[in-house]
């Protein structure tokens, strides 16, 4: 199989990546910067690498023509946060995960949908809890996320037509550098054992890519056990 992964460099994303390099499919990786691809390419030295700085999504229009041939999954996982009450969030901090976590995944997927359609694939959006519900201090992040669920069911509305699976995912708390930067926004100290795995989350993924073509997985939500049993 062939997949296109952002967010590849970092938590869930390198983890994924890992596990289906490992398994020997085909990586084309995105990376934010041509820096960013050299360490990505020591890290993964099979894979083909783009350079896209999502935070700037017109640096995606093109990429299309940069990949060729077929592309099974279409695996969105780059993600940014930035915690804050409304009155104190600043514009830079709406543009960025607005552009990080909605416009960029809605652009790379234009640009790859025709490779995605030829393969009859399967696109994937790591949404998240807070793509279902909106707490206090998580307006622009929520509001990102709750904009790609709204994309992704479009675009699975629309593709019924051309084969295409779209499934989203939505972990809660998961043991990754990004929690860490939410635990010290929020003035809590970091236990990354009290949270899901990264592997859990990518066991998840792998079931929705690897579902045989009779079925699809439209949502999925993946929560933590707190507390776990036994502690
Ligand atoms: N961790 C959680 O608790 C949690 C819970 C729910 C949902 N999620 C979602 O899961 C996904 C992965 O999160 P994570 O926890 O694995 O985060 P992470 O460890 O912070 O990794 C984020 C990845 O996104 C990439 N990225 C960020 N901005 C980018 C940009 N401008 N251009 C290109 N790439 C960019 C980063 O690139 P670099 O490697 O270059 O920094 C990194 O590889 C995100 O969509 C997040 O919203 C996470």
């Amino acid at each position: 199989m062939r997949h296109v992964v952002t967010g590849a460099g970092s938590g869930i994303g390198l983890a994924l990546a890992h596990r289906l390099g490992d398994r020997g499919d085909d990586l084309v990786l995105v990376a934010r910067s041509t820096a960013r691809a050299d360490e990505l390419g020591r890290t993964f030295p099979r894979a083909q690498l783009l350079v896209a700085d999502l935070a700037d999504p017109g640096t995606l229009n093109g990429l299309g023509r940069q990949v060729d041939g077929e592309v099974d999954t279409l695996l969105h996982v780059a993600g940014v946060v930035d915690l804050g009450r409304v009155d104190r969030l600043r514009l830079a901090e709406w543009e960025e995960q607005i552009a990080v976590n909605l416009t960029a995944p809605a652009v790379l997927t234009r640009e790859l949908l025709p490779h995605v359609r030829a393969s009859h694939g399967t696109i994937v959006f790591v949404n998240s809890s807070a793509g279902l519900t909106a707490n206090a201090e998580w307006s622009a992040y929520a509001a990102s996320k709750f904009g790609l669920r709204a994309f992704a069911d479009a675009l699975r509305a629309e593709e019924v037509e051309h084969g295409v699976r779209v499934s989203t995912v939505y972990p809660s708390r998961t043991a990754t550098p990004m929690q860490e930067k939410v635990h010290e926004q929020e003035g809590r100290t970091y236990d990354a054992s009290r949270w899901i795995s990264v592997d859990t989350v990518v066991d998840t993924i792998v079931h929705v890519i690897d579902l045989p073509a009779d079925a699809t997985i439209p949502d999925v939500t993946v929560r933590p056990v707190v507390p776990r049993p036994g502690t």
